[in-house]
């Protein structure tokens, strides 16, 4: 973490520590399913020597970002928590040759490595960085009026997920699907009385999913190399705000 970030923004896993099987299982699935990839582990071991924090994630779960948005037929991913770019190296791969994804990130220094890292997998001509509080930079991009997104990747600080998710929702065409990571937190997710302000975020995201008429949403949890946690899945079944930026023309 760069001096002064605020904490939050690089303790995206969990407390307890995983399980030996669960760990396994991820070793032994990976050996079989995921083929060495030399720009993801050049990414990986970039972030790792700039003292980057081990919160990306895992190749599994890269993987099935990627699955998800290659049978989207993704062509306008939205990614929000770049960190050094690992994820976004596997999403932007679900791309076809013209698609685009926008990644935002608040850290230069992250930003800044995960656009090196991009450009070494050869994918820099379809990724767009914003640098900047996504909260600052959603607006602008909606005033942009760009194609709507078809798939959005919500991964930065926990506290502003809810806030995340409704403009995901808003830049949306029907049909997109929205990942949403760290979700489950060790189980801290179902603690009504939780303090964890992290917690309490994804709690408030919870709450606008299921009030939310505009998405079919699922969460399933996780375990492997970094805890117990989950992700949701949502899909935006009919058309965002009209008119927002001329997002729907
Ligand atoms: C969990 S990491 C993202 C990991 C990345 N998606 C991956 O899997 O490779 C979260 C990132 O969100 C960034 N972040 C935190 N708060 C943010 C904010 N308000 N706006 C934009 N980015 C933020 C952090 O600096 C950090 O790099």
């Amino acid at each position: 973490m760069s001096p002064g970030a605020r904490p939050s923004r690089s303790r995206g896993n969990t407390k307890q520590k995983p399980e030996k099987t669960w760990v396994a299982v991820e070793e032994y699935m990976d050996e079989l399913l995921i083929s060495s990839d030399a720009a993801l582990d050049a990414a990986r071991k970039a972030n790792e020597a700039a003292g980057l924090p081990d919160i990306a994630v895992t190749p599994s779960q890269g993987k099935f970002l990627y699955l998800l948005a290659r049978m989207r037929g993704a062509h306008h991913i939205l990614e929000i928590g770049t960190l050094g770019g690992y994820s976004t190296i596997w999403l932007a791969r679900a791309l076809p040759a013209d698609g685009r994804l926008i990644t935002m990130e608040a850290e230069a220094k992250h930003c800044d490595l995960a656009r090196a890292n991009v450009a070494r997998a050869g994918l820099g001509a379809r990724v767009d960085f914003r640098l900047g509080e996504a909260l600052d930079l959603l607006p602008e991009l909606a005033a942009e009026g760009l194609e709507p997104f078809d798939f959005a990747f919500i991964d930065a600080d926990k506290e502003n997920t809810a806030e995340y998710f409704k403009w995901a929702v808003r830049l949306a065409r029907p049909g997109a699907a929205i990942v949403v990571d760290n979700v489950v937190r060790d189980g801290e997710v179902a603690d009504a009385a939780t303090s964890d302000e992290r917690v309490q975020g994804i709690q408030r995201f919870l709450d606008a999913l299921a009030g939310e008429p505009r998405v079919s949403a699922t969460t399933l949890q996780t375990v492997g190399s970094k805890g117990y946690d989950g992700f949701t899945l949502a899909l935006v079944t009919t058309q965002g705000d009209a008119g927002v930026g001329g997002w729907f023309r």
